[in-house]
């Protein structure tokens, strides 16, 4: 196993998994993390299991040998549900968290008893979420609406100057699935949760709640995915803070973006969302 002063690996097929990172840098201020956007195979979510399954072992291969990660949060929820069992198979010493649809959550916060669930289609599709959903639909009436080509739109939105909840493409994309998923409200029978299953959509929380008005809770995974990683660090004894001062302090924390796509696109996204440096994004080649 790696050491507690190596990295945290956090990947995603894009930009969607900066708001996990975002909640794990706040979480974990001393942890040093590099984070992979696999962008030149983005998107996932329309895409065969077996495909995002190869990409996100070849990807984990690739953290570990080049960058000794010590854990991995796998910050997609396509990707969670094609590949985490094997994962875990393939790699028995190396602590993960994965993504899933806040369901339980949102079971505690409906008071209507009507939950909306966005996701891409792999993960709503797959047979993972299929398990999740049948063992908690006794207890609500979720609503699912898988919405293709929203997490796309957005990636493609950052590189625009417009604000991405100022896109008129990821409006009318919002719009259209939020239109096909009913009614929405505060009465009996209404929608009054909607879990964001898919870390790209938190970047368009002001648009889909412009549609939705305030009478709608959202449940989205950054805090409490952040909250598991750093269990899993104590347990395993992995925490950085655990170092000796002043071999800790010595290091400053740090974050490294990595890209398979334009590396200009990532960067853009992380400085407008985590206020990183113009500097810390790299294009990687990974085939
Ligand atoms: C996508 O690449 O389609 C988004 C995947 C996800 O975050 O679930």
């Amino acid at each position: 196993a790696a050491p507690p002063q190596q990295p945290i690996g956090v990947f995603d097929s894009g930009v969607g998994g900066l708001s996990v990172l975002h909640a794990l840098r706040a979480a974990l201020p001393r942890e040093r993390f590099v984070y992979l956007a696999d962008s030149a195979n983005a998107p996932y979510g329309e895409r065969a299991a077996a495909q995002v399954s190869a990409r996100t072992l070849a990807i984990t291969g690739y953290l570990r040998a080049q960058h000794r990660i010590k854990a991995l949060v796998v910050a997609c929820n396509t990707a969670t549900a094609a590949a985490i069992d094997e994962l875990r198979q393939r790699h028995p010493g190396l602590p993960l968290v994965g993504l899933e649809p806040a369901l339980k959550p949102a079971l505690a916060l409906t008071q209507t008893g009507h939950v909306g669930v966005i996701g891409t289609r792999g993960t709503l599709g797959s047979a993972k979420f299929g398990k999740l959903l049948a063992s908690l639909a006794d207890r609500a009436h979720f609503v699912l609406q898988p919405c293709d080509g929203l997490a796309h739109a957005i990636e493609r939105s950052v590189l625009s100057t417009a604000p991405v909840s100022g896109s008129t493409e990821t409006g009318a994309l919002c719009q259209r699935y939020l239109h096909a998923m009913g009614t929405f409200g505060k009465a009996p029978g209404q929608i009054d949760t909607l879990v964001l299953g898919c870390t790209h959509y938190l970047f368009v929380t002001d648009e889909l709640r412009a549609l939705l008005g305030p009478g709608v809770q959202f449940v989205e995974t950054g805090a409490p995915v952040a909250r598991q990683t750093r269990r899993l660090l104590e347990t395993a004894g992995l925490l950085r803070n655990g170092l000796r001062e002043p071999q800790a302090a010595a290091e400053t924390a740090g974050t490294r973006l990595l890209t398979t796509g334009p590396a200009a696109m990532l960067q853009a996204a992380a400085q407008r969302w985590l206020g990183l440096p113009a500097d810390c994004c790299t294009g990687i080649c990974l085939p």
